[in-house]
């Protein structure tokens, strides 16, 4: 955790407009003040993200979500009340106070309370809302460490709390509970399983291209430089000279890959999620012309892991025969 004073002199920098990259139990954020335009736009400069896809805000408390929007949804109020702090994001109406280029224009805006201590202390001493999405530049690899902040935004951002390693390693997952019926936007973080038994059946209404649901599921994104494909499972790799990466879930491949990475050898969906950007950042530092991922069991958070590795891929494009 970072300490106390880092933690005072960072949210000075936020309430001066500044950015402030920032441990969550998710992966890091980079933060700026929520009700300063000016600031949200260094966001969207600092990642080279599209202006389209909004910012999530993030909160100290849930009590100050009904603070700055006003009486929620049932659901949503349920929801919050269940997992907040937590992986969840939670989509609400935007108040007048949170500028527009915060939601991309959206009259809707995505907020959460992270399960981190020294996060919440940062939002708590700003004393404003945090708009952060993921510390890294826009459709890469998503930083689940400090020095993945640095190797990425670098001079960008004015300061970087390092917080080690972070505890789930995938983004929240984002659920609109404003109706009757919960549609999840994102999988994430906290399991599908999850929300089903704390509110009943949900949707899955992911976005692929174009103009998403929420933007974070483009078709292609969370990509590490080196072309990814999902294999079906550890074979050994062809004897061609070609250097291959392997990302496996539980068990290592035969023979023949210059660089391995295992998810869970106890075979456990959490524990790989948590690995997953860490060591996709490692094979992508590797040295290898591909990288051939193993997909993890379809259950709980293994869904989340699919998903952005076929995000990954997505970005593949087959050799010229
Ligand atoms: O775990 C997380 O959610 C991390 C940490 C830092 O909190 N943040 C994160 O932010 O993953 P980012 O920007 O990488 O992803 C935010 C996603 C984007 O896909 C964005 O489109 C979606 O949230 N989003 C934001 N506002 C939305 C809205 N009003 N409606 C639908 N989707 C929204
Ligand atoms: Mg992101």
């Amino acid at each position: 955790m970072p300490a106390a004073h880092g933690i005072a002199e960072a949210a000075e920098v936020l309430r001066a407009g500044g950015l402030v990259a920032f441990p969550t139990e998710t992966v890091y954020g980079l933060g700026a003040n929520a009700l300063d335009a000016r600031a949200a736009a260094r966001i969207f400069e600092a990642k080279a993200r599209p202006s389209f896809d909004p910012l999530i805000t993030h909160l100290a408390d849930a009590t100050d979500l009904p603070a700055l929007v006003g009486a929620l949804p049932p659901t949503v109020a349920a929801l919050a009340e269940r997992f907040w702090p937590g992986p969840l994001t939670l989509i609400v109406d935007r108040p007048a106070v949170i500028p527009p280029i915060v939601t991309s224009g959206l009259d809707t805006m995505a907020v959460r309370v992270p399960d981190e201590a020294s996060a919440r202390a940062l939002i708590r001493a700003a004393g404003v809302p945090v708009a952060a999405p993921s510390a890294n530049r826009f459709g890469q690899l998503s930083p689940t460490r400090a020095e993945h902040v640095v190797r990425g935004l670098g001079a960008a951002v004015d300061v970087v709390l390092d917080g080690g390693p972070t505890r789930c390693g995938i983004e929240s997952t984002i659920v609109d509970a404003r109706g009757p019926h919960p549609v999840v936007l994102r999988l994430g973080a906290l399991a599908i399983e999850e929300l089903v038994a704390a509110v009943g059946p949900v949707t899955v209404r992911q976005g692929s291209s174009g103009q998403p649901v929420a933007p974070g599921t483009l078709a292609a994104h969370y990509a590490p430089r080196t072309p990814l494909r999902v294999v079906a499972g550890a074979v050994p790799a062809p004897a061609d000279g070609v250097r291959r990466g392997f990302l496996a879930f539980r068990e290592g491949p035969a023979a023949g890959y210059a660089a391995v990475e295992v998810l869970s050898p106890a075979g456990d969906v959490t524990e790989a999620a948590a690995r997953l950007f860490d060591a996709l950042h490692r094979l992508d530092a590797a040295g290898v012309t591909e990288i051939l991922a193993e997909p993890a069991p379809d259950e709980g958070v293994g869904r989340a892991i699919n998903d952005r590795l076929g995000r990954a891929a997505a970005t593949w494009s087959p050799p010229a025969p």
